[in-house]
């Protein structure tokens, strides 16, 4: 018996992972006070080679009831955060005595559709940005004040925020400007590269098991149109990267540093995957 095989049989024997238990997602339609959100688009065919012919909101594969808190945004625990992260909007903070709303003005108009097509090619910066490093870019050179710490809370609350102002419109990236094809073909490679003492990639969990329970979890394809997600596990609002590094966690191998660009990789990959689904931010999620 070879290593692998040995290891594998370990693993079996300790914890049976995969419940045999396979469900269809539900066929509902998401509509959020009343809106409708598109949880179910042709995937996307440029580049080809996309794994599934539909790509499917991470809502249909969850329960009645917190799909339905994410329906109603008065239920949506959420959306405190959004309406904190609008406060943050209008703080003066730094030494150039601005807010973002001082060059910006109303995000409901000039934010709007901005969060569905990120991450973006930032070329001062020589690679892609998501809207947490735009937002430090403009805190540091814009407003002079301290760029965010990783996953601050502030910073958690202005991403959903601005995100929260593409409510309903279809993720859409440019993989044609400036390098991103090259972190599109990076993610691609982390995506399904096996890593951890359960020797998992993220394909294997998101795209081989999708519709399967691990444990009770309903395995959604792992799409990020809804991030920051609201967790209820967590009882906050968790960010994309965080919620990557928890992933990788749960494979037992060591999460991928913050700010990294193993990191930003997986997410111009993982956007790509979930291109034509409206964003849902805040989403609700187990
Ligand atoms: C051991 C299985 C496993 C692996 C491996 C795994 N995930 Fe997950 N992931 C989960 C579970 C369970 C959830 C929560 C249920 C769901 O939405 O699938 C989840 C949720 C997600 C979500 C949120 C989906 C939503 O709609 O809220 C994203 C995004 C995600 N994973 C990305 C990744 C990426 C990227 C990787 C590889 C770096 C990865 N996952 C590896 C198990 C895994
Ligand atoms: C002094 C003016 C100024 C302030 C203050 C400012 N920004 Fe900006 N912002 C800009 C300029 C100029 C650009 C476009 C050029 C760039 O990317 O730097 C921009 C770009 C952006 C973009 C990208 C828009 C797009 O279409 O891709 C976002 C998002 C953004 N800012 C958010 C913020 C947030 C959030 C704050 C507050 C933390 C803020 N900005 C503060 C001037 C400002």
């Amino acid at each position: 018996m070879n290593k692998r095989t040995l290891a594998a049989l370990v693993l079996l024997c300790a914890s049976p992972l995969f419940t045999a238990a396979r469900a269809e997602p539900v066929a509902e339609t998401l509509e959020i006070d009343g809106e409708a959100m598109i949880t179910e688009a042709p995937a996307p065919k440029d580049p080809p080679g996309h794994p599934f012919d539909v790509v499917k909101s991470g809502w249909l594969y969850r329960e009645p009831d917190t799909r339905a808190m994410e329906a109603d945004s008065f239920e949506n625990p959420g959306m405190l955060n959004v309406e904190r992260g609008e406060e943050v909007w209008n703080t003066v903070e730094g030494e150039a005595g601005k807010s973002c709303a001082s060059c910006h003005g109303d995000a409901a108009k000039t934010m709007k559709g901005v969060g569905a097509s990120y991450p973006k090619w930032n070329a001062k910066a020589g690679k892609p940005f998501d809207i947490e490093l735009q937002i430090n870019a403009c805190r540091t050179a814009q407003m002079k004040a301290e760029a965010y710490k990783f996953d601050a809370r502030d910073q958690v609350d202005l991403t959903a925020y601005i995100k929260h102002q593409s409510l309903g419109i279809p993720v859409k990236i440019d993989l044609s400007a400036g390098d991103m094809m090259s972190w599109w073909q990076t993610g691609k490679d982390r995506y399904y590269l096996r890593t951890g003492q359960l020797n998992f990639a993220c394909a294997s969990c998101h795209e081989k098991n999708s519709g399967n329970y691990l444990r009770a979890d309903h395995l959604s394809q792992g799409n990020s149109n809804g991030f920051p997600t609201y967790r209820l596990k967590q009882s906050n609002l968790v960010s994309l990267h965080n919620r990557f590094r928890g992933c990788v966690r749960d494979t037992r191998a060591e999460p991928p540093k913050a700010f990294s660009d193993e990191l930003m990789a997986l997410e111009v990959y993982v956007a790509w995957r979930g291109e034509g689904l409206s964003v849902e931010t805040p989403a609700v999620r187990q």
